[in-house]
């Protein structure tokens, strides 16, 4: 008897109007379209304005988006996570509020937060539900309103982030497509030099940390980015190693886009052409949870039932790692 195994089965996505071009930024900050380009690969990012909307915007216009060009019922859906570093409110959940606004009525939802690698974990979370068994689908959204924890003086940081979200449905496959195997990992000593300080548990909002920025994302981007390096390149080469594939055997690297030199990097590890490479960070710089969903809509045209993905995934916490999945269908 086949497995059941847990297949992506239709795309959506969305962002913001807004473009925050570099050349923006130069009026902002001390920076230049020069810098930014060669160390990031980062040309513009969308900003999400308006009084009141937050991350359950965008998430509600991605999923929207999958809904209307898959053509199901809301009513069917059987679980709604929203994968986000940025949930609307601190004490009620984003995906509720998302479920409800979408008509997913007979669903139960949840937040999931593993900062930049939200997603990809998220993708374990939604694809281990419908391996069991008991749910016959489960709506993934990777959502981030970046711009509300950005501090727009701080140069190292403001350059790279955006706002966007994605969202895929994960559904049953009999033919051993979908998700095929998982390397994800964690460590928490990384949380020094990626982090926004106030605003949680431990540092609870102050007049003093709002006037220094001190609820905004921090990072220490050297260390950030070697870190960045070494593990998602190594956490890949892991997952070709373990599933015996090569270079050849993969059609696409669908990497979390943080920094151009760091999607390069995990590459040029495994020799991947650069065709072969998924990119869209020139157009909506870091989008944290929502950066793969988005690369998966960009790209949906090309993907090809049965193509081999690799994803790869880096970021605070530290959280980081692969999973590889076999694509589902032709668009
Ligand atoms: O999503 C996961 C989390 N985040 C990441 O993965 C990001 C990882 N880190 C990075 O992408 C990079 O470290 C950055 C893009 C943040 C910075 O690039 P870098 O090549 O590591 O630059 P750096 O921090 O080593 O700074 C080099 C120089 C410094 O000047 P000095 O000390 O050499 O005079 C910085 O002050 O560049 C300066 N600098 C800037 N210059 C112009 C830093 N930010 C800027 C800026 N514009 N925006």
């Amino acid at each position: 008897m086949s497995k059941t195994s847990a297949a992506i089965t239709a795309v959506g996505a969305y962002v913001p109007e807004y473009v925050l071009t570099n050349q923006i930024l130069e009026t902002m900050v001390d920076t230049n379209d020069e810098w930014i380009t060669t160390r990031t690969g980062i040309k513009e990012r969308r900003i999400l304005k308006g009084e009141g909307k937050g991350t359950s915007f965008l998430a509600i216009n991605a999923a929207k988006d999958l809904i209307k060009k898959r053509g199901i019922d809301p009513k069917d859906i059987e679980l709604v996570i929203v994968a986000t570093a940025t949930p609307d409110m601190k004490a009620a959940s984003t995906a509720a509020f998302t479920a409800s606004e979408i008509g997913a009525v007979n669903a139960f939802s949840f937040d999931m937060d593993a900062a930049c690698s939200s997603f990809l974990f998220g993708m374990s979370v939604a694809a281990g539900y419908i391996e069991s068994g008991r749910y016959k689908n489960v709506l993934l959204i990777g959502a981030d309103k970046m711009s509300s924890i950005i501090n727009y003086k701080d140069r190292a940081t403001c350059i790279i982030f955006g706002d966007g979200a994605g969202a895929v449905l994960f559904e049953p496959n009999e033919e051993n497509l979908g998700l095929q195997d998982e390397y994800l990992r964690s460590d928490g000593t990384g949380r020094a030099f990626l982090q926004a300080t106030y605003g949680g548990s431990s540092y609870p909002i102050t007049f003093e940390a709002i006037e220094k920025g001190a609820h905004c994302a921090f990072q220490e981007g050297r260390t950030v980015f070697k870190n960045a390096v070494f593990n998602m390149a190594d956490a890949t080469v892991k997952i070709l190693e373990r599933n015996n594939l090569t270079k050849n055997d993969v059609d696409w690297l669908v990497a979390h886009q943080a920094n151009k030199r760091i999607i390069d990097a995990t590459a040029n590890r495994i020799n991947l052409e650069e065709e072969k490479v998924m990119m869209n960070i020139h157009k909506y710089g870091n989008t944290t949870s929502a950066t793969l969903p988005l690369l998966l809509n960009d790209y949906e045209s090309q993907l090809k039932k049965g193509d081999n993905l690799i994803f790869a995934a880096f970021g605070g916490g530290f959280n980081w790692g692969s999973i590889y999945l076999k694509w589902a269908y032709n668009s």
